[in-house]
């Protein structure tokens, strides 16, 4: 049964938070850290609660992909202990793992990271100086960051994609310097438009839209498209390298009618979009109790998907909201 929404959306792409908490206090996602310490009470699915609730997911509901995020999923405890287990359902339903990741902690996992069959590494990294990444960041792990996206280069990955988040006055003089160092990478490069979120204090001056980062990009490197449907990210070769770079353009032109995703929080509420707020009924008492039905996890799952917007609220909206973190769900 495949899960389909009220706009027969299918959504085959699921992302789940595996922890509240970031190390790391990025000036577009988490500015205070406040949020981490009012979330820091709820409790959070247990890895068998996960691996249940994959194994639903990707057998039941025929979900293809599983991405998970943050937080940052790799300050979780133990938890390559919990990529091995997914890894042995991963061999039973062959479906994707991806993992959304601030890179600082993640040099030392890749290897077991290839091993269990998460090939699809999204890194961010929003400078290349480091003076301005602990700008950025609040933290001096420029380094930490960028060797991991190298040693997951000569690793060969399926897929590395490095996320920038592209705001006006701070990084935005940095375009063509990302390309220029990555050119002669396989990789995905992917110019994030900046988002509002609760606390990120984003407003319409520090926006560029990601028609004009492609304007910019072109005075210097010419481009082809590459066709695709329903994909959040525009993404073209930059010619004459290996080099592969993506827009995604959630303000200046949302991607809604062909979004195919449903994201479960790490306390296990489920998120119908990134901008709304999560389900009232969590998912963890279900999976918790082992004399409920998978069959009952489905339905529930599936009447929650029922509630999905058609597209969620414009920029302006968003920011006066004030009801969405990103830093609990990750992207
Ligand atoms: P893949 O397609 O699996 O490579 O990953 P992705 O692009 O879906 O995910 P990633 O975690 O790398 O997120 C990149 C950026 O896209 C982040 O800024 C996310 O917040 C944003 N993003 C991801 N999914 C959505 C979505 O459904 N809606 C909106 N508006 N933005 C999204
Ligand atoms: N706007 C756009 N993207 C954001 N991300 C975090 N906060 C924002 C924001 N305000 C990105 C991160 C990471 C992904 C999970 O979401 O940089 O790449």
């Amino acid at each position: 049964m495949k899960l389909i929404d009220n706009f027969n959306r299918i959504h085959e792409y699921v992302r789940i938070s595996l922890i509240d908490k970031c190390n790391l206090n990025c000036i577009y996602c988490n500015p205070s850290n406040t949020l981490a310490k009012l979330e820091s009470n709820k409790s959070i699915l247990t890895y068998e609660e996960l691996y249940r609730l994959v194994k639903i997911l990707v057998r039941d509901l025929e979900v293809k992909k599983v991405r998970f995020t943050g937080g940052e999923p790799l300050i979780r405890k133990d938890v390559m202990k919990f990529f091995q287990m997914i890894s042995s359902l991963k061999n039973q339903y062959g479906f994707e793992i991806g993992i959304t990741t601030n890179g600082t902690h993640l040099l030392d996992k890749l290897d077991g990271l290839k091993k269990y069959g998460v090939e699809r590494l999204n890194i961010s990294l929003d400078t290349l100086k480091k003076t301005k990444f602990i700008a950025i960041t609040g933290k001096d792990l420029f380094n930490e960051t960028l060797s991991a996206i190298q040693k997951a280069i000569d690793l060969g990955f399926d897929s590395v994609k490095v996320n920038a988040v592209i705001i006006k006055n701070i990084n935005d003089d940095e375009l063509i310097k990302f390309i220029e160092y990555f050119k002669s990478y396989p990789i995905t490069l992917r110019f994030i438009e900046y988002m509002p979120f609760t606390g990120n204090q984003w407003d319409d001056s520090k926006f560029l839209s990601w028609s004009e980062m492609k304007y910019r990009i072109e005075e210097k490197y010419s481009l082809t498209e590459i066709e695709s449907d329903g994909k959040i990210s525009k993404d073209f070769f930059v010619n004459e390298s290996k080099l592969k770079i993506g827009f995604i353009s959630s303000i200046s032109d949302h991607f809604c009618d062909s979004c195919n995703r449903l994201r479960i929080t790490a306390s296990g509420q489920i998120k119908n979009c990134l901008f709304s707020n999560p389900s009232e009924v969590s998912l963890k008492s279900l999976l918790a109790d082992k004399s409920i039905a998978d069959d009952q996890i489905v339905r529930f799952i599936q009447s929650t998907l029922q509630s999905k917007w058609f597209k969620h609220p414009s920029a302006d909206e968003l920011a006066t909201l004030n009801q969405n973190n990103m830093m609990s769900i990750g992207g």
